[in-house]
């Protein structure tokens, strides 16, 4: 068979390198993809946010099979785009795709299908915006209704934060329209947790093993959001019990949700979960894999991938059984001078190839590009480096072993990553289990 990856991240570099595993697999193309991914697929420029080019690329290469790794084609509807074609496509309809491209969808979605979250309003202009702030307690959450690449959700600790955020958004447009309409939220406490499946449109779910992202910039969850500076996977974040829960008040009501829409719902879906004190709750669907939760998450993953993606396709997933590694896996994100901002490229990046020789240690690349015999820096989240091993102190120790190794000019990272977890593995007392409820609110 042969396979289309979109997209450009470390989130499609872990997909090419299991996909390319696969028995099924013949040939793996990625467009547009980066040096890394250039090492193993063939790689073509596309542009994401068009999918009658995104059709035509797949139809020159005869793609059997096309995954989508992040939202913009999804919103754009290159997935209906191929479905009229006939087409085999992995993701939801721009339609299923609004529950991330639309935040004031999502929440009212969420309310009409009783599935737990935030409570909110929705605010069409600044004074209606402000007016609704007022009627929340601090800290507030303040999210631009679309799409808007992780700098649409402030978390304003003060009135005066949450007037200029609204300025920022509603007035000066600084997000352009994504922030035209806002969404006003309580601030849920709690840890974060990224709880993601895969779907057949027919109600069948895989759920793959829970992750948790680390968004902030900062060691300690300081400083501003990023698109995530690291991530780790382990069993033991989520007790059997709760993953129980998760399914049945959150995501089978959502896929059932979408289908009583008439836009069922096929392909990854992400829950970004707060675990509160009340029981999980929903901060926002994405319509994909997390990045770089699915970093560690496919460094975990035993089965044949191919045959999974098959099987949601074929609104078979109830009769498959996804096999994933016991041992957790671990991604730290090495990031340019000044993302999350514009960052500084065309950096030598040095040492990596040694990095990667190290056993248990795969460096998936993002915004990389290879000149003149050289490995450059093309972007704001360039490396992620990914370690596994029997368990997570390990893990960690691992990857920043290899993270050592490796040098470019203004290279940035947390040196945390994963800390929260080790919480999670420390031996409980007899008769206590390990409480996920417990945990600190983020504070950026
Ligand atoms: P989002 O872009 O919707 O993922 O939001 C970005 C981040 O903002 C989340 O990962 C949370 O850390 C934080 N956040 C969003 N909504 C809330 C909320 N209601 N309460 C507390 N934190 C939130
Ligand atoms: N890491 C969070 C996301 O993919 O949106």
């Amino acid at each position: 068979m042969n396979i289309l990856v979109l997209g450009s991240g470390g989130r499609e570099h872990a997909l090419v390198y299991k996909l390319r595993e696969s028995q099924l697999t013949d040939d793996i193309f990625c467009a547009p993809g980066n040096a890394g991914i250039a090492t193993e697929a063939e790689c073509f420029p596309v542009d994401l946010t068009r999918p009658a080019d995104m059709l035509r690329l797949a139809n020159e290469l005869n793609a059997e099979l096309t995954v989508v790794g992040p939202e913009a084609p999804l919103a754009a509807g290159v997935v209906d785009e191929f479905q009229k074609a006939g087409r085999a496509i992995l993701g939801p309809t721009r339609q299923a795709a609004r529950l991330e491209s639309s935040k004031i969808f999502a929440k009212q979605f969420m309310q009409r299908y009783g599935i737990p979250t935030a409570r909110f309003a929705v605010a069409e202009s600044f004074e209606e915006a402000a007016r609704a702030a007022r009627e929340f307690p601090l800290p507030v959450v303040i999210k631009a209704e679309g799409l808007a690449a992780g700098k649409g959700v402030v978390v304003a600790r003060t009135r005066e934060e949450v007037e200029l955020t609204l300025e920022a958004f509603m007035r000066r447009r600084a997000l352009g329209e994504a922030g035209a309409r806002v969404v006003i939220e309580e601030c849920l406490v709690g840890e974060e947790m990224s709880f993601i499946v895969l779907a057949d449109a027919r109600g069948g779910i895989l759920p793959l093993p829970p992750a948790q992202d680390h968004k902030a910039l900062l060691e300690g969850d300081l400083g501003p959001n990023t698109g995530g500076m690291g991530a780790y996977s382990d069993d033991a974040l989520l007790a059997p019990a709760l993953r129980q829960d998760i399914i049945r008040q959150i995501v089978l009501p959502t896929l059932r949700g979408m289908e009583a829409e008439g836009a069922p719902y096929q392909g990854f879906l992400y829950c970004g979960l707060m675990l509160t004190a009340e029981g999980p709750k929903v901060l926002e669907y994405n319509v994909r894999l997390g990045d770089p939760e699915a970093q560690p998450m496919l460094m975990r993953l035993r089965s044949d991938l191919v045959e999974l993606l098959k099987a949601s396709l074929e609104g078979n997933l109830t009769s498959v059984q996804g096999r994933w590694s016991p041992n957790p896996a671990v991604t730290v994100v090495l990031a340019s001078k000044g993302y999350p901002g514009p960052p500084e490229t065309g950096k030598v990046i040095e040492g990596y190839e040694a990095a990667e020789s190290q056993g248990g240690v795969k460096i998936f690349h993002a915004g990389t590009v290879f000149r003149e015999g050289q490995l450059l820096t093309a972007g704001g989240r360039v490396l992620g480096v990914t370690a596994i091993a029997p368990d997570l102190p390990s893990a960690v120790a691992r990857a920043y072993a290899a993270v050592e190794m490796i040098h470019f000019e203004g290279m940035h990272y947390r040196r945390d990553i994963g800390a929260k977890g080790l919480r999670h593995s420390t031996p409980m007392p007899e008769g206590l289990s390990p409480n996920p409820l417990q945990g600190q609110g983020r504070s950026s």
